[in-house]
């Protein structure tokens, strides 16, 4: 029996009293008299693991999400007894565990509650497959608000929705669709200006409910498994996403191409096709690093294999294009074509390594090839042997990214669009049904290819990007949205997606710019460049059975808008790079909707299409057609206007005028963003010089610049750098002091310093002390000077 509700149950069963309760080390157990162990689990002071079972004892701890290298620790656990009830105390929350029901509740040190079972844990016992339907519900707060939850196409925040976690192909999604392509089961919650995230680490079909069937319930449920979550207390909303993100793993730096700007379609092919549109982007000066190759290289759709009269010699054109800067991507599906003539089919064969259905037939299904069979990705031996396959395309062929698709698994022309319950999985030693294994089926074919590009392409470093994922897919994949659709609507969405994925710990991500299905006019191709530039991938795409989508099919304004923007990301690729870094070393998440930048102000907490950056520019796009400018709400602080560079005071809604040319683009005031020359592909020059836009302020702020050798793990040997610049501005004053780490020298010399919105005129400049001559600084009319990169302390005293 399917369940949609989470409604009570007549079926429904609830934990009784508590009659024992034993603690081993971080761990507590308590037992009710219906043979209910919940298992509780300090993991940090503000990260709690739930655990309950029906059975009386707990099945194998497994989960796919966890990043197993993560350290855990905490300050202070205490557990006292009271008479009707059990006290956990960390030092940053108390948990309250009632002796009658075993419902729990959760309160910070002052004693507010921050979250408490409504009917807590429940479960429907499941004839039909066994195990049990397990249900959780929790009181929500006034004016609570709902945030995370991956790919959702709902609104930021998703108070008032229902939404349900399957790995589902979309194609053409709307607004609202549910399910779609990834499954991350983690929210954060925020009342009372408190933070708090829950993550449902449970790979079945699971469903939350935030105050849609009841007004004041959050209720979140799965159709098998085990009741599993993780708590964790902010109250700031950033230290519950970085502490999620740490928990389910960050990815590794990628290279720095990778940020680059991507051009793929349904399908670039023949080689001469593919030529033409590297040349073109090389004629009109659109910078561009990555060319896609979809489906049709292949012989038949069979993957590892080329269509030799497309591509006579592959090695070769992929050669010639690197030449030319352009990275070669190519596009591997999960389906293995039936083919008794097919290598990759024979070995799978051989090493029986298809998923199979129960009854032992192999998984059967169409896909791209016709009939296929479906290697079994949660078998450690099948990953092994397809990160193997790579061997030839990578280190042979010289590709330098891969593209899974359709790895739902999507299968067409049956119901549901996927395999049957009935298949059967290894789940890593676990053996399940795809029930279980669905959701994960995505992220462990990821998960191989990365393993099989990682090593093939050491000791650069692996690109892999992926259409399903489940939570912890950061790690292995970047990701796309999929099928999305070229209209207004779906600009919104996609400016909502990336802003999701971003909060709930995938940030490598971004979706088709223009639209995949049917047409963008040329006006909302370029709003979407605009937005998409400030994506952490970027990349056009489109579905290939209408008109062309390439940056100069809309006439000469578009292309030199697109020609702009694409240029402003490959000058703010040091910005974008720290950005990065910042994620994998903190799980700070690259773009940052409103209400995560300010919790306090209550204004962004529906605030949708607003972000920041990064930590210091703040982005809105425009999502109308004839727009001459658009109302934006800009939270606190003082901001720069990016195009005129004028300040204006922040909290507070505003209309601001754009040009076709423009989106709204503001500078925190204080910062220093790092910008690279124009290149038309990472690395196409060696410059002597590093701009740094320095946006005056009466206050301090600080800036950082990460930077290594752009690929390769040096990086982790200590050859980096990272500069800090603490901004110090007064009346008449600016104190820039920089602080070096790191033993990588970079290629340049000098920064370039545009000082901006300086209120003086500039009278006097001392570098480490010492007084410099204006000329030797080279300060001229528009305010930029010219000094030597290694500085500590830059000094600059107006009149
Ligand atoms: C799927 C993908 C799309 C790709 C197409 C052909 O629809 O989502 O990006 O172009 O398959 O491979």
């Amino acid at each position: 029996m399917i369940t949609n509700t989470e409604l009570e149950n007549k079926g429904d069963q609830y934990p009784s009293r508590i009659i024992s309760f034993e603690q081993d080390v971080d761990s507590i157990f308590f037992y009710t008299e219906n043979n209910i162990i919940l298992k509780i689990t300090i993991l940090r002071d503000s990260l709690i693991r739930f655990r309950y079972t029906t059975k009386g004892y707990f099945s194998k701890d497994f989960s796919y999400a966890i990043d197993k290298t993560q350290s855990h620790g905490y300050n202070q656990l205490d557990v006292i007894e009271e008479s009707t009830f059990y006290m956990i105390k960390t030092s940053k929350v108390f948990c309250k565990i009632n002796k009658k029901d075993a419902k729990v509740g959760i309160f910070d040190i002052d004693g507010s509650a921050i979250l408490e079972d409504e009917n807590g844990f429940h479960w429907e016992e499941c004839y039909e497959h066994g195990g049990n339907i397990v249900k959780m519900s929790k009181h929500s707060k006034d004016g609570e608000s709902f945030y995370g939850l991956g790919d959702k196409a709902s609104h930021l925040n998703l108070k008032g929705k229902r939404v349900e976690n399957w790995a589902m192909d979309q194609y053409a999604f709307h607004k609202d669709q549910e399910p779609l392509y990834k499954v991350v089961p983690f929210y954060i919650g925020l009342h009372h200006n408190k933070s708090y995230g829950i993550f449902f680490d449970n790979t079945f079909k699971t469903f939350f409910d935030f105050c849609h069937e009841r007004r004041n319930v959050t209720s979140f449920w799965a159709e098998g498994g085990e009741m599993n979550y993780y708590f964790f207390y902010g109250p700031k909303m950033s230290d519950v996403v970085t502490t999620y993100t740490h928990l389910t793993g960050k990815p590794e730096l990628p290279p720095m191409w990778t940020l680059g700007y991507h051009q793929c379609k349904w399908s670039y092919y023949p080689e001469s096709k593919v030529k033409e549109i590297t040349s073109k982007f090389r004629e009109l000066k659109i910078p561009c690093d990555g060319i896609y190759l979809d489906i049709d290289y292949m012989d038949g759709f069979r993957c590892f294999t080329w269509n030799k009269e497309y591509f006579p010699d592959p090695k070769r054109m992929v050669a010639e294009l690197a030449k030319d800067g352009f990275k070669t991507v190519v596009i591997i599906d999960p389906g293995i074509k039936i083919d008794k003539d097919y290598w990759v089919y024979k070995e799978a064969l051989e090493n029986d390594y298809f998923c199979k259905r129960a009854d032992g037939p192999y998984m059967k299904g169409k896909v791209w090839p016709g009939e296929c069979n479906f290697p079994d990705y949660t078998n450690p031996a099948v990953r092994e042997w397809w990160a193997g396959l790579f061997k030839e395309l990578i280190s042979e062929i010289g590709v330098k990214g891969v593209w899974n698709d359709m790895n739902e698994p999507a299968v067409m022309e049956v119901p549901g669009k996927t395999f049957p319950p009935d298949v059967r999985h290894d789940y890593d030693g676990n053996p399940c049904s795809h029930r279980k294994a669905h959701n994960i089926y995505g992220t462990q074919m990821a998960r191989a290819t990365y393993e099989g590009v990682k090593r093939f392409a050491y000791p650069k470093r692996p690109f892999i990007i992926t259409r399903s994922a489940y939570s912890g897919a950061q790690r292995y994949t970047s990701s796309w949205t999929g099928d999305n659709v070229a209209s207004w609507e779906h600009l919104w969405i996609a400016n909502i997606q990336m802003q999701r994925m971003s909060m709930s710990g995938m940030g490598f991500t971004g979706s088709d710019i223009g639209g995949f299905a049917e047409q963008p006019s040329g006006e909302l191709y370029a709003r979407w460049i605009q937005l998409g530039v400030f994506h952490p991938f970027c990349r056009t795409h489109s579905s290939g059975d209408h008109g062309e989508q390439e940056p100069w099919s809309f006439g000469t304004e578009v292309i030199d808008i697109t020609r702009k923007f694409v240029e402003l990301r490959y000058q703010l690729l040091p910005y974008l790079y720290t950005m990065f870094w910042n994620y994998v070393n903190d799980g700070t998440p690259m773009l940052k909707p409103l209400v995560y930048f300010d919790q306090e102000d209550m204004h962004t907490h529906y605030r949708t299409d607003e972000f920041i950056f990064g930590n210091q520019i703040l982005v809105c796009p425009i999502l109308e057609p004839n727009a001459q400018g658009r109302r934006m709400y800009l939270p606190k602080g003082n901001w720069y206007n990016y195009w005129t560079n004028e300040l204006v005071e922040g909290k507070r809604e505003l209309w601001v005028s754009t040009k076709f040319d423009e989106i709204p683009v503001f500078v925190k005031e204080g910062s220093i963003i790092p910008k690279y020359p124009v290149q038309q592909y990472v690395g196409e020059m060696q410059f002597d010089e590093l701009t740094l836009d320095v946006y005056y302020k009466l206050g301090k702020e600080k800036s950082t610049v990460y930077e290594d050798a752009q690929d390769g793990y040096d990086y982790n040997k200590g050859r980096f750098s990272l500069r800090t610049f603490s901004f110090n501005g007064k009346d008449k004053e600016i104190i820039i002091q920089q602080h070096k780490e790191g033993t990588f020298e970079t290629t340049y010399s000098k920064f370039k310093i545009n000082l901006k919105g300086l209120p003086f005129k500039v009278k006097k400049i001392e570098i480490d002390n010492e007084k410099v001559t204006l000329e030797k600084v080279q300060l001229n009319g528009d305010n930029f000077l010219i000094i030597d990169k290694d500085f500590s302390e830059l000094h600059i005293i107006g009149i």
